[in-house]
């Protein structure tokens, strides 16, 4: 990584204050999606790795969780500001290993430091209950307090943001925490380490292991009697494997999982609006992403102009490796994802879905897929029903404003919807109606360190970001004080 100042590229992983190898000694190759060059070897590590990481979080539980959240918020803020001073660097080392653009890996490191920066906000506003007491000789009160060692395995498609989306609210709470980044994005987690270490987080309050047998190390952060909360982004299936390890001790959980996001234009839309909506909502990191619109749903009285709109949008986007000037849309984060994008689009056409534009692997090659418009799409097409995950967009048509809150309910996920109207009582009705966690109403993007993200159905349980984040890591305590005359 010539352009990286070398000491924020770390090949080591990062277990109670230490910078360290696996025991084994094993490492692997981490590499960028759109060249296969080699970024960097980071270490292999294995069940007795991360058992060590829990032990060294468990032992830093105590004086951390006492520690005055002013202290707490103070050491959080200057992680805030060495994550601000250190940007571009930031930037570029996630580019690099996830290949988003980097006008987008810039807007993530703003993004993901705003949990920071919240999160020391919040750390002072952990307040309790008294309850108007129910007998004179008693007092009845309640404690907010950390609930310990939090396990935090994060996904590979927003390396940066979605750690601070969990670790930082952890940490003001009072919790310590050890920390699974994906194995194909080490290298901004480990970053983000340094920082934290820099801005004076004591040894062992964070601990960051990485592997390639997320099978193994995920199961025992899942099992391990000292951990008390597990907190994941990621697959449905990954999600429902960790509760189900994590019902063996009891522990807290929050889940965000995998979306089949409907982005619906009914026809009294603003149509520019809508298409400038549906792009940054489709093609944000190459639409590798939970909220990303999955399906467009067009109401017929506007779908003849909105289709040629949106197409012509779509066929403006310049495909091209992150780090080039101007790209919008990057490559594929692996070859898994080239071949399910390409599975559901070779599904959609033998259906009877028309390529409208794209369709097929891009010029670039490598992983890179051409931003796609499909036209009529039906329930039949797999498309409507998996998550995406690339830069497809599967239009389908609707009639009645009734049959277009069906189609878009008519899945097992539930994290974020879209629509555009103008109508005001529509709007409500629209947006009671949804069953989703977050609803984008005349927007594209939604998501916000002040506001609740998270899904319902398939799509998880808890919140991240806003007054709610931290209650997630932490416990109430009723304490009942009798005898008091
Ligand atoms: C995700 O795709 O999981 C996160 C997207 C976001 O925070 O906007």
């Amino acid at each position: 990584m010539a352009s990286t100042p070398a000491p924020l590229l770390h090949e080591q992983a990062y277990i109670d204050g230490q910078w360290t190898s696996a025991a084994s000694g094993r490492t692997f190759p981490v590499k960028d999606p759109a060249n296969d060059a080699l970024i960097g070897r980071v270490p292999d590590m294995d069940a007795a790795d991360v058992t060590r990481a829990i032990e060294a979080a468990h032992a830093a539980f105590p004086a951390w969780s006492t520690a005055l959240a002013a202290d707490r918020a103070a050491i959080l803020k200057r992680w805030h500001a060495a994550v601000t001073a250190h940007g571009r660097e930031l930037a570029e080392i996630m580019t690099r290993e996830c290949g988003k653009p980097l006008a987008e890996s810039i807007g993530e490191v703003r993004y993901g430091a705003s949990f920071i920066d919240w999160s020391a906000e919040q750390a002072r506003r952990v307040n309790g209950e008294i309850i108007p007491t129910d007998q004179r000789s008693r007092r009845l009160l309640v404690l907010r307090q950390p609930v310990g060692v939090v396990a935090a395995i994060t996904p590979w498609n927003f390396p940066l943001s979605m750690i601070t989306r969990k670790v930082s609210p952890a940490l003001a709470a009072g919790c310590t925490v050890v920390l699974k980044p994906a194995e194909l994005t080490p290298f901004t987690a480990l970053a983000l380490a340094q920082l934290a270490e820099e801005a004076g987080l004591p040894a062992g309050v964070l601990n960051l292991v990485t592997t390639t047998d997320a099978k193994r190390v995920g199961g025992v952060m899942s099992t391990h009697p000292l951990v008390r909360k597990v907190t994941f982004t990621g697959s449905t299936a990954v999600g429902k494997l960790l509760m189900a390890q994590a019902a063996g001790t009891v522990k807290k959980i929050s889940l965000e999982l995998g979306g089949n996001a409907p982005f619906l234009v009914f026809d009294d839309a603003d149509i520019d609006a809508a298409v400038e909506g549906a792009i940054a909502s489709k093609f944000r990191n190459s639409g590798q992403t939970c909220v990303c619109a999955n399906r467009v749903l067009v109401q017929e009285g506007i779908a003849e102009a909105f289709i040629p709109r949106f197409t012509a949008a779509v066929e403006r986007l310049k495909v091209a490796p992150g780090l080039e000037e101007g790209a919008q849309v990057g490559p594929m984060i692996d070859d898994k994802g080239v071949a399910k994008v390409m599975r559901l689009l070779q599904d959609a056409i033998a259906h009877g879905a028309q390529v409208a534009t794209g369709g097929k692997a891009h010029a670039l090659g490598g992983r890179f897929i051409e931003p796609t418009v499909l036209t009529g799409v039906t329930q039949a097409m797999a498309c409507t029903r998996e998550e995406i995950f690339g830069p497809v967009a599967p239009v389908q048509t609707f009639r009645t404003e009734a049959e277009g809150i069906a189609l878009a309910n008519d899945t097992v996920f539930g994290l974020a919807a879209y629509f555009y109207a103008r109508d005001s009582a529509r709007i409500w009705r629209v947006g009671e109606a949804l069953e989703y966690g977050m609803v984008g109403i005349n927007t594209g993007l939604i998501s916000t360190a002040v506001a609740p993200f998270g899904g319902v159905k398939e799509s998880g349980i808890g919140r991240e970001g806003s007054t709610h984040a931290l209650e997630e890591f932490t416990e109430m305590k009723y304490l009942s004080l009798a005898g008091l005359g």
